[in-house]
């Protein structure tokens, strides 16, 4: 819990700054209005009293976002329940259904006494697993990825990139490239060249500063006896286009046959996602030596950016292949409440800010389109949010009943998920454990083991842990 409120906290500061210019007009954030206009029939905490609680997760009237939102506009006559349409508007009735939907899951957790320990078993609807933690850092744990020959290289996002092999932590690896490590900034991913065995190339994401602010640079490079060699700049936009908010900075990568995808964040800039002459808020594609593939979407398009390949992202996080579509997904944060995993295809405009599932994150509408023509919509969203980091789609022996199941690790929520698919379709959402830490990156080794990474913050420390399987008890 104090991990929880210790990262809100974090949060809300940061977010506190760049939404300052948002206009309020008066309207109140959707804790005021509760407290204004529910709290004497559903209580101060949603506890219910005259109306009945909000926040037990039981809706007699309809428990789908749509109903909640009707329902409180229209009011339930028999039942006693005014009509709030003509005092609210559609904005503040979302967002106090997001405030209900908040309400309901930490009400849900406070309730749920089992602790869950690192050494627990943890039995799932299809698997059984324990937890194995193989190295510690210091400070917060970012992307991890494998070698051929078995050892695991990480990044920690203070600036640190370490080999992991056989037990034993190596590194620092020294000269890798100077990050601003600040806010969410820092090194961030890395990935292995699919064909390393003959390049030995590795590539590193991080936040890299100039005198006018900040923004994501992707380089790749070697590792030979301990040292970071042969640097050449992947991608690298022109100063011009740095800003100075320290937030945002997407970052995973991926590598689909000759191309390689990798996302930057929208940078704490809401006008640039939509803007394809700015590289923040979008999905890009490049080859894996950094030139720009002539079939890019807007190579053509005069004064866009041309490795854009999707655009309207807020802060996509976590990125994987489809293992046999072959069909990049990605998952971002949205604001408070509207978390997404989206299918990113060619020119797609995936609508933030103009349309989301989430609100402000002092509580204030954003907007109440959620979904519309011309907006790609997400294969599913998460209101409250979860926070999501890394995300991976399974293969591998070890738990085959999970095949082809996207992995999905959460930060806030410190939960990991498993979305099932039919067809590109999310079909169900398990949670397979929470209350260990911040997952912020899960890959699946040749072996078909499951690795995460697994923080904390206070104080920090990140955990490379593996996920073994067990028999049934
Ligand atoms: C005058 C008292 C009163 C006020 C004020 C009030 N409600 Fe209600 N509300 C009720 C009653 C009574 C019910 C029906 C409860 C029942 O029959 O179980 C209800 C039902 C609801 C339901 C449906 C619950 C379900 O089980 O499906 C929602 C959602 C709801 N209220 C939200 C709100 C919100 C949001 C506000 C403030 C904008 C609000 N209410 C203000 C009395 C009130």
């Amino acid at each position: 819990m104090r991990i929880l409120l210790f990262c809100f906290g974090t949060y809300l500061l940061i977010f506190s700054l760049s939404s300052f210019a948002q206009s309020r007009s008066g309207q109140g954030t959707a804790k005021e209005l509760y407290l204004e206009f529910c709290s004497t029939c559903h209580g101060k905490s949603l506890e219910g009293g005259l109306g009945s609680s909000l926040n037990d997760g039981s809706f007699k009237f309809g428990a789908s976002d749509a109903e909640i939102a009707t329902n409180i506009a229209k009011g339930i006559a028999e039942g006693g329940m005014p009509g709030w349409e003509k005092q609210l508007d559609e904005n503040q009735i979302r967002s106090l259904v997001i405030l209900i939907r908040e309400e309901e899951k930490l009400a849900l957790k406070a309730a749920s006494k089992a602790e869950l320990k690192l050494d627990s078993p943890i039995s799932t609807q299809h698997h059984n697993f324990k937890l194995e933690v193989h190295g510690e850092t210091e400070g917060l744990m970012w992307g991890l990825d494998f070698l051929p020959d078995g050892a695991i290289v990480a990044t920690e996002r203070a600036g640190r990139l370490w080999l992991f092999k056989d037990g034993k932590k190596i590194g620092p690896i020294a000269n890798t490239p100077k990050v601003l490590a600040q806010w969410q900034g820092g090194l961030l991913d890395v990935r292995v060249h699919p064909d390393y065995e003959k390049n030995r190339w590795i590539y590193l994401s991080f936040s890299e500063k100039s005198e006018q602010g900040s923004m994501t640079t992707i380089v790749r490079g070697r590792i030979r006896d301990g040292n970071w060699v042969d640097e050449q700049s992947i991608f690298r936009v022109p100063q011009e286009m740095h800003v100075g908010t320290g937030h945002h900075y997407g970052s995973r990568i991926e590598f689909v046959d000759e191309y390689m995808y990798f996302s930057v964040g929208d940078r704490g800039q809401r006008h640039h996602p939509q803007d394809l002459s700015q590289p923040a808020g979008k999905i890009h594609r490049l080859y894996h030596d950094g030139r720009i593939p002539k079939d890019n979407p807007f190579v053509n398009t005069e004064g866009a950016y041309p490795s854009i390949w999707s655009y309207g992202h807020r802060n996509p996080q976590g990125m994987d292949i489809h293992p046999e579509t072959k069909k990049v997904w990605a998952a971002e944060h949205g604001p408070r409440g509207g978390d997404e995993v989206n299918l990113i295809e060619k020119a797609n405009n995936y609508g933030w800010p103009l349309a989301t599932y989430g609100m402000n994150y002092d509580g204030t509408a954003i907007t109440n389109v959620r979904e519309k023509p011309g907006f790609v919509s997400p294969k599913i969203y998460w209101t409250p949010s979860i926070s999501p980091g890394g995300i991976q789609f399974y293969e591998g022996k070890q738990f085959p009943r999970w095949k082809n199941s996207l992995l999905v690790g959460g930060m806030g929520s410190t939960e990991m998920h498993r979305l099932e698919f039919k067809g590109d379709e999310v079909v169900s959402d398990e949670i397979l454990f929470s209350g260990l830490g911040r997952i912020r990156d899960i890959a699946v080794d040749s072996k078909g083991y499951i690795w995460i990474l697994l923080n904390t913050r206070d104080p920090e420390s990140g955990k490379l842990v593996r996920l073994i399987p067990i028999k049934s008890h």
